[in-house]
């Protein structure tokens, strides 16, 4: 017998205001045939004024709620995934918390940029595991659209808002369901090919979104490809064993680039960016409860999560569903 985090349920939401690549081609030097060649991209959602992170990460997590079926007082601890918090403090997290009316447990923001959902998910994978709590809200939030440069477009077709969330649940069973592991890395000497140039110590604002494209492109093929092997390996698992590759959303040439180097078939990868960019540390909860929602994702499936972003970071997390 082992104690593991198994899913109990997701959830995700897009704020209404959709802005397809046609539209935003009005205000900005672009094309929709360069975002979609490039990035496979066709629309983004970005929240209206005075719609906050956690806003969305409350909706997300009430839907997930509702899916897992549990009572929100159940709730021991929230993990909310976010490089886009409403406040430099307090935390978005404890927002959620009072929203959802907890006032038990503790909550606390998780900063990884578009790896943030990887970082949440394991963070509270490992408090249930060593038995402090039993019941995890695991959101990822984000309004990636505050830190945008709406003048720089090489950046600023990429991204748009959204949250997911996941119910985890801490269960003694000698199956292997659940999370069977999760794989985190950082590397720091990587940090200025992304990055946001200001924030409260360094110059008192809160800065633009500012990347060396193709370098992170490079990066993020032979890190993703690394860490989703290090957990097949870990679990004495080969690439064949792959029901569903949930990964970060951030560009559909990484998402293939990624499989191709795995020797996984394109039609097994969850492709959700086309519908709303990369919304950073959303993505792959946004990803999880589209192919779960629409009968894709089935109890039993073998997933592979996995995301890299600013630090660099990265990671991956292998799943039972
Ligand atoms: N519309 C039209 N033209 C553009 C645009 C735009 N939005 N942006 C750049 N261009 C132009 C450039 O100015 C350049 O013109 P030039 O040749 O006259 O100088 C030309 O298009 C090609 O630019 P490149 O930067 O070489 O384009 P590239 O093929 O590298 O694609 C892209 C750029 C899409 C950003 C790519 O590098 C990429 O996807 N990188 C990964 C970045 C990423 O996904 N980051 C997200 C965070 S990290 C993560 O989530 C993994």
């Amino acid at each position: 017998m082992a104690l593991r985090s198994k899913i109990l349920g997701c959830g995700s939401y897009l704020p209404e205001n959709c802005v397809t690549n046609g539209e935003l081609a009005k205000t900005v030097d672009t094309s929709d045939d360069w975002i979609v060649a490039r990035t496979g991209i066709k629309q983004r959602h970005l929240a209206q004024e005075g719609e906050l992170t956690s806003d969305l990460a409350r909706k997300a997590a009430l839907k997930a709620i509702e899916h897992a079926g549990i009572d929100i007082q159940e709730i021991d601890l929230i993990i909310l995934g976010t490089t886009t918090p409403d406040n430099t403090f307090p935390s978005t997290a404890t927002k959620v918390q009072a929203q959802l009316g907890l006032t038990h447990g503790f909550a606390m923001d998780v900063q990884a940029v578009c790896s943030g959902f990887m970082y949440a998910l394991a963070t509270a994978d490992n408090f249930l595991k060593a038995g402090q709590g039993k019941t995890a809200l695991v959101i990822g939030a984000e309004t990636f659209s505050r830190l945008l440069d709406w003048e720089d477009r090489t950046t600023c077709v990429l991204f748009g808002d959204g949250a997911g969330a996941v119910i985890l649940r801490a269960e003694e069973s000698d199956e292997s369901v659940g999370i069977l592991s999760t794989h985190l890395h950082s590397d720091g000497r990587h940090q200025d090919i992304l990055i946001v140039d200001g924030g409260p110590s360094l110059t008192q604002t809160t800065g633009h979104v500012r990347m060396a494209g193709k370098e992170v492109f490079r990066h993020a093929v032979v890190n993703l490809a690394e860490v989703v092997k290090e957990a097949l390996e870990a679990n004495g698992l080969s690439s064949d064993d792959i029901d569903w590759i949930v990964p970060h959303q951030a560009n559909k040439r990484i998402l293939d680039g990624t499989a191709k180097k795995l020797k996984i078939s394109a039609d097994k990868v969850v492709v959700t960016v086309d519908k709303h960019a990369n919304t950073s540390a959303a993505s792959i909860p946004l990803a999880l409860d589209a192919a779960v929602q629409d009968g894709r994702i089935k109890r039993g499936d073998l997933l592979i999560l996995e995301a890299m972003g600013g630090g660099l970071t990265w990671g991956s997390a292998l799943v039972r569903w």
